[in-house]
């Protein structure tokens, strides 16, 4: 069995009961992985166990606990993926920026992936962690000093990892604007609005879809040569 041959392997996907995290789940149980979800709402996880089928395993998991992650890496796995990020107030001018939410956006956007990796590593001989980044840190725009500060370590994070946990791999993966339930936090009732303004912009001439980020992340875990890198998947958006 070639080793990008998904079927069988262990996939944990932290933040994978929505978004682009579920619809790598989505595309990975079609290969016959085994794939288990983790989050914060149990709600959320039933209704994605429920979507995917009953090969798919979740457990409650707050990224940003180290009680609950390392719960969540007592078996051995082959590939995690983290797409977790508690949006919720993200987005402010630094002058008026809580300080409790810039710890939430740190906490589950860059301290969560480096518990993840501090246990994963543990249960992991080879195979690969792949963390989610984003285009905050390349487009810069007022508000989102938090956000881009996050993304911007996460990607210092991974290249560091990518050495120190050879041969696991750690790459990273920074989406543009997608179409997710994140935006229903961001933006709320301007949602549609707010992503079709951004699809006018860009190059590709559409905001991305979760399949599109799920794409990248599915090469990431596949290609055995790709370690330490950023993926760039948002439609032109760095040039524009
Ligand atoms: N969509 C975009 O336009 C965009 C652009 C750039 C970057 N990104 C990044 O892409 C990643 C995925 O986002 P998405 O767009 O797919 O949004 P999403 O559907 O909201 O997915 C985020 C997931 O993270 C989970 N989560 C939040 N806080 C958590 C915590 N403390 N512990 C564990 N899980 C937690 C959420 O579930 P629970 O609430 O149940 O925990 C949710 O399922 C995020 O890192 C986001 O910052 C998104």
């Amino acid at each position: 069995m070639a080793n990008n041959d998904m079927n069988d392997k262990r996939v944990v996907i932290v933040g994978g009961g929505s978004g682009m995290g579920f619809a790598l789940a989505e595309l990975l149980v079609a290969e016959g992985a085994r794939v288990h979800l983790a989050g914060r709402s149990e709600r959320k996880l039933a209704a994605a166990r429920q979507r995917l089928g009953a090969s798919v395993t979740a457990s409650r998991t707050d990224i940003a606990d180290e009680d609950d992650v390392q719960r969540l890496f007592a078996d051995p796995v082959d590939h995690v993926v983290v797409t977790a990020a508690d949006a919720n107030g993200s987005y402010s001018p630094i002058e008026s920026f809580p300080l409790k939410a810039a710890w939430t956006v740190l906490g589950t956007k860059v301290i969560g992936p480096w518990l993840v990796a501090k246990h994963a590593a543990a249960v992991m001989a080879t195979g690969s962690i792949t963390f989610t980044s984003g285009i905050a840190a390349y487009r810069p725009s007022p508000g989102s000093s938090v956000l881009a500060t996050a993304n911007g370590a996460l990607e210092a994070l991974a290249r560091t990892l990518a050495v120190e946990l050879a041969p696991i791999r750690v790459n990273v993966v920074s989406p543009g604007w997608v179409d997710t339930p994140i935006w229903d936090d961001l933006a709320g009732p301007a949602k549609n609005e707010r992503l079709a303004a951004m699809a006018a912009k860009l190059p590709a001439g559409r905001v991305g879809r979760p399949a599109d980020i799920a794409q990248a992340f599915r090469a990431l875990l596949g290609n055995e040569f790709i370690t330490g890198t950023t993926l760039h998947v948002e439609g032109g958006h760095r040039l524009v």
